[in-house]
């Protein structure tokens, strides 16, 4: 996927450097979907698909940012949020992607559990480069 944006949609940008950060972006993620009109349950989801790729992006990417905003599409509208870093990217995107695994001490759900939250998902990594993960959810 490449950017969901169009020139002229306007976005916001929130470092994911420190755990406090991880409240920060749960709340600019709230808000926008809000804005955009989704439904308390797929708030909810949003929210929670949001937090665990902010997540990720700390503790394995090392840190990096967020850029969120409302997406069109056609005639749909919804919101989108790109959660990116400069880590040390996933060697094998599949497994990473399988319920339950985990390189470190984790549930190993954050990634498969997202997937299944949003309606599109876009994991691309490099390794030794980074990762960046799109996800958009779209008001009904
Ligand atoms: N941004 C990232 N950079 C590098 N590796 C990542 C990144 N995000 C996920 N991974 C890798 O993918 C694995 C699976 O991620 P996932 O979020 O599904 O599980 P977890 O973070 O290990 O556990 P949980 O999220 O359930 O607490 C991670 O253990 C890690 O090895
Ligand atoms: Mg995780």
């Amino acid at each position: 996927m490449t950017a969901p944006w169009s020139a002229g949609e306007e976005q916001q940008l929130l470092p994911v450097a420190r755990s406090s950060d991880v409240v920060q972006v749960r709340q600019m993620i709230r808000t926008l979907a809000q804005q955009c009109r989704l439904s308390l349950v797929d708030q909810t989801k949003f929210i929670t698909a949001a937090s665990e790729l902010a997540r990720n992006t700390l503790v394995y990417g090392g840190g990096g940012t967020v850029r969120a905003g409302a997406v069109e599409k056609g005639v749909r509208r919804g919101v989108a949020a790109v959660f990116a870093d400069e880590g040390p990217g996933i060697a094998d995107v599949e497994l990473a992607m399988t319920d339950g695994w985990t390189s470190g001490g984790g549930l190993g759900l954050g990634l498969s559990g997202t997937r299944r939250l949003v309606d599109e998902f876009d994991l691309v990594t490099e390794v030794g480069a980074g990762t960046t993960v799109t996800i958009i959810k779209w008001a009904r």
